[in-house]
């Protein structure tokens, strides 16, 4: 599986980050929560774009969920595209009932620092980007448990 062969990346464009999430999606068992990291305008979005593609779903159905924190699509099984750049309290978190979901489907949760310590039993996978100097993206997957 990809994860175990290699976990970090360079992506050179929006369609590279894409093709990277989309290899991810093909190796997942569809239960995980997928932690984003980066800065505004890293690629978190993008990065969830490509995860829908390889669900199944029609990726430009995907925006940032930043006024309605969350959006739910549907392909070969359910992605929970959840944006966390407005919150400021864990409570807020919790109110979503993530938990109520997990094992639902794959959920995947931009500005992934705020979510965690949270008791979400299921395997966790963290995706870094940080944005290079000469504007390429690097992107670093690891997997938590
Ligand atoms: N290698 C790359 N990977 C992802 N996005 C890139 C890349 N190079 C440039 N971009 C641009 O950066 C922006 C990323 O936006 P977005 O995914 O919404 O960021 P975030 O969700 O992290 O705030 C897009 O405009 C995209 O076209
Ligand atoms: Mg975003």
């Amino acid at each position: 599986m990809l994860l175990n062969m290699k976990n970090s990346f360079i992506s050179k464009s929006e369609e590279e980050t894409k093709e990277i999430a989309e290899a991810l999606a093909e190796g997942l068992r569809g239960d995980e929560v997928i932690l984003l990291y980066g800065s505004l305008a890293s690629g978190k979005t993008v990065f969830v774009k490509g995860l829908a593609r390889g669900m199944g779903i029609n990726e430009s159905l995907v925006s940032s969920p930043t006024f309605t924190i969350m959006n739910i699509y549907s392909g070969k099984g359910l992605l929970f595209h959840i944006d966390l750049y407005r919150v400021e309290d864990k409570k807020e978190i919790e109110l979503l009932g993530v938990e109520d979901f997990l094992g639902m489907g794959i959920v995947a949760v931009e500005w992934g620092e705020k979510a965690e310590g949270l008791p979400w039993s299921t395997r966790i996978i963290k995706v870094k980007i940080k944005e290079e100097e000469n504007g390429e993206r690097k992107i670093e997957i690891k997997r938590l448990n």
